[in-house]
């Protein structure tokens, strides 16, 4: 069975606009009501999670409101900027796959949505033995991959893709985001359909380029929208 309150955020690399998805994911859907929270696994390049402290920016969170929230929401956060198996090495860190889902399961308890951002990529290494696509198959959670739209996106998403199925992950769908102001219209649109003709994944739709936090809510509102009707199918 599939976990249905929680889903993880994945991206095609590091860099691609996990955060700011999810950041405007979860604003979106406590806007129809639901009581949303984020959570990121294991946070790298300094002592406090610096994207939990961006979704704040749209997710008002007062972390007086359940005791251990804060760490709750970011089990791991490690100042040295690299992957999580590497970061943990260097700080003699342990990364536990039991702490992480604990944590999950609490938030779970309390949250009509977890929303989790992944660090970098599906297949980056949480520890000696575990990638994160690994860590979302023993919590049996759907994911949302976030596919950075440039050049190669296609031969990134694609592969992103087939590592998940080959674990039985579910992907729930799939945003494209505009990482860049500048770019070939014919490549970018193309990347989109062909992505779609060959994943068999729904594309919730593409966030374009924004110049802040207001455009970005506005621009983001009909993926939101795409995945809340997701959502709200899946658990009626
Ligand atoms: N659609 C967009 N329009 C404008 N800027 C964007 C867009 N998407 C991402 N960015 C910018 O690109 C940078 C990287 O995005 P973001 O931090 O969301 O990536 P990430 O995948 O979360 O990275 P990490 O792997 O470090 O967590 C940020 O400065 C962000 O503001
Ligand atoms: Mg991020």
């Amino acid at each position: 069975m599939t976990r249905t309150r929680s889903i993880l955020i994945t991206g095609t690399d590091t860099g691609v606009g996990k955060t700011i998805i999810c950041r405007h994911l979860a604003v979106y859907l406590q806007s129809r009501g639901l009581n949303v929270i984020t959570q990121k696994w294991v946070q790298t390049g300094c002592a406090e999670s610096d994207d939990i402290r961006e979704h704040n920016l749209t997710l008002p969170v007062f972390e007086a409101q359940m005791p251990n929230l804060k760490e709750l929401r970011c089990p791991y956060s490690l100042p040295y900027a690299a992957s999580p198996h590497l970061a943990a090495k260097s700080h003699g860190v342990e990364i536990k796959a039991a702490r992480i889902e604990e944590a999950l399961i609490t938030l779970e308890r309390h949250f009509d949505v977890v929303l989790v951002e992944g660090s970098g990529g599906a297949l980056v290494p949480l520890n000696e033995e575990m990638l994160m696509a690994d860590m979302a198959a023993r919590l049996k959670m759907p994911v949302l991959i976030v596919a950075g739209n440039r050049l190669g996106a296609i031969n990134h998403t694609l592969l992103t893709v087939e590592a998940l199925a080959g674990r039985s992950i579910r992907v729930g769908g799939l945003i494209f985001n505009r990482i860049a102001n500048l770019g070939d219209e014919t490549i970018l649109s193309d990347n989109i359909s062909v992505i779609s003709q060959f994943s068999n994944v729904p594309v919730l739709g593409e966030m374009p380029f924004v110049t802040g936090p207001e455009e970005a809510q506005v621009r983001f509102a009909p993926i939101g929208a795409a995945f809340y009707r997701l959502w709200r199918e899946e658990h009626q």
